[in-house]
């Protein structure tokens, strides 16, 4: 690792570069440094400030107040730059253009609206373990994590049935632009051809399913709630943020919980252990595991003034392994008590998605449990590349009937 360049602004300076392949792949020992160094530290080659610790990743992504979402939640500041794309009417934006619009999609993704759904994503689970008990060994990734997603989410949504694998394109594109331009976002947005308006035609009032999640946010412009602009970039959210996150946090799930078989024994015996489970997972393996804020205006944070209208990166895969405030940190433990995590976010901004990937992911759990199979890592694996989310791009597999 290089040498930590000199302070400026009265913080901790270090010349790491968190996008290098080389750290996307391996975070926790620099994350580890980072949180040694200070509560905030000066990043040199990106000239912004970095929140390792779980106390300043909070307090940031609380107070809205003072640190925008609006200007973009990526590297690039929409305040100086033009974005690539119509920002999200939801992630990219700040009260109190937000909040009307968070309170309709909010109630069509509340719990209560998605209890419909269990029975048939219970169907697809159970297809898909029978054919994980016939074949054995699969690549969890497009066998598993995939398969099951883009099986369940976008029939949720209402998509058209047929290839969707563009979603999944569509969904690394948006993510890895919250990075910085360098090469891995080049690589995610070669070779991706029509995906942009492909995506755009499925939000199209006219080829979603009557009565699923996007038709019901058509029916809040019919209600006078929102605009008849607003209803396609609302569905389109639910696309670009609801896809390779949840793939990435199932295979997650699935790794964790293969690589720590007394945890999977303690679902297997409890099947309602599938949901605490998945929260320990997206502590301990965020699938999300970095935002931007903006300033509004100068603000003191750790004794440190941030000037307005800066960049500040928030770690939340950092803050969830951060030993001040999680007892043994670096273990997987689905009997800690893991309320507080930030791998969902938290405040205004906290996932509103939540609820529906909290479901596909408890239904395969509990669903496996319940059936008592036992799955073991059985080749090497290998992590996506990607600015912003952790996941697998590879993780070989076997299943079989346990007891
Ligand atoms: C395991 C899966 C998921 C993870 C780890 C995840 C993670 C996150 C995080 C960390 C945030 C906070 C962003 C911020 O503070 O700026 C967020 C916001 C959001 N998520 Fe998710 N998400 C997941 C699934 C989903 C799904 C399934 C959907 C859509 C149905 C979705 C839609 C959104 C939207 C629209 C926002 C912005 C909310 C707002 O700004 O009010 N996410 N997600």
């Amino acid at each position: 690792m290089a040498q930590d360049a000199a302070a400026p602004r009265g913080a901790p300076a270090s010349d790491i570069d968190p996008f290098t392949r080389e750290h996307i792949l391996d975070p926790y020992a620099w994350h580890h440094r980072l949180r040694e160094m200070g509560a905030l530290v000066w990043l040199t080659k990106y000239q912004c400030f970095f929140a390792p610790r779980y106390a300043e990743v909070h307090r940031i992504i609380s107070e809205y107040q003072t640190f925008s979402s609006a200007a973009g939640v990526g590297y690039t500041n929409f305040n100086k730059e033009k974005p690539w794309r119509q920002p999200s009417m939801l992630l990219e934006a700040d009260p109190p253009d937000h909040t009307k619009r968070r309170a309709v999609v909010g109630r069509i993704l509340s719990a209560p609206n998605l209890r419909g759904f269990r029975a048939g994503f219970e169907v697809e689970a159970n297809k898909l373990i029978d054919h994980l008990l016939e074949v054995g060994e699969v690549d969890a990734v497009p066998d598993v994590a995939q398969a099951f997603v883009l099986k369940v989410f976008p029939d949720a949504v209402g998509i058209a049935d047929g290839d969707r694998t563009n979603l999944i394109k569509y969904g690394t594109m948006v993510f890895n632009a919250f990075g910085p331009q360098n090469e891995i976002f080049d690589d995610s947005v070669r070779d991706l051809g029509e995906v942009g308006p492909w995506i755009m035609e499925r939000c199209q009032h006219k080829n979603l399913k009557p009565g699923r999640l996007g038709d019901q946010v058509y029916q809040a412009v019919a209600g006078g709630q929102i605009t008849a602009e607003e209803a396609p970039i609302l569905v389109r959210s639910f696309l670009s943020a609801g896809v390779d996150t949840t793939i990435y946090g199932a295979g997650n799930a699935l790794w964790s919980l293969a690589t720590n078989p007394a945890e999977w024994a303690k679902v297997k015996a409890n099947p309602a252990l599938a949901k605490p489970a998945f929260e320990e997972v997206l502590r301990y393996e965020s699938p999300f595991q970095t935002f931007f804020r903006t300033t509004i205006e100068d603000v003191e944070l750790a004794g440190i003034t941030i000037p307005g209208n800066e960049k500040v990166m928030v770690n939340m895969g950092s803050a969830n392994r951060d030993p001040r405030k999680w007892d043994r940190a670096d273990v997987f433990d689905i009997s800690r008590d893991v309320r507080g995590h930030v791998g969902l976010g938290y405040g205004i901004h906290a996932c509103i998605g939540q609820m529906i990937s909290r479901l596909e992911v408890d239904v395969l759990l509990s669903e496996l449990a319940r059936r008592k199979i036992d799955f073991e890592v059985s080749g090497p694996t290998q992590h996506i590349v990607h600015n912003t989310l952790r996941g697998f791009a590879k993780l070989p597999m076997r299943f079989k009937q346990g007891s």
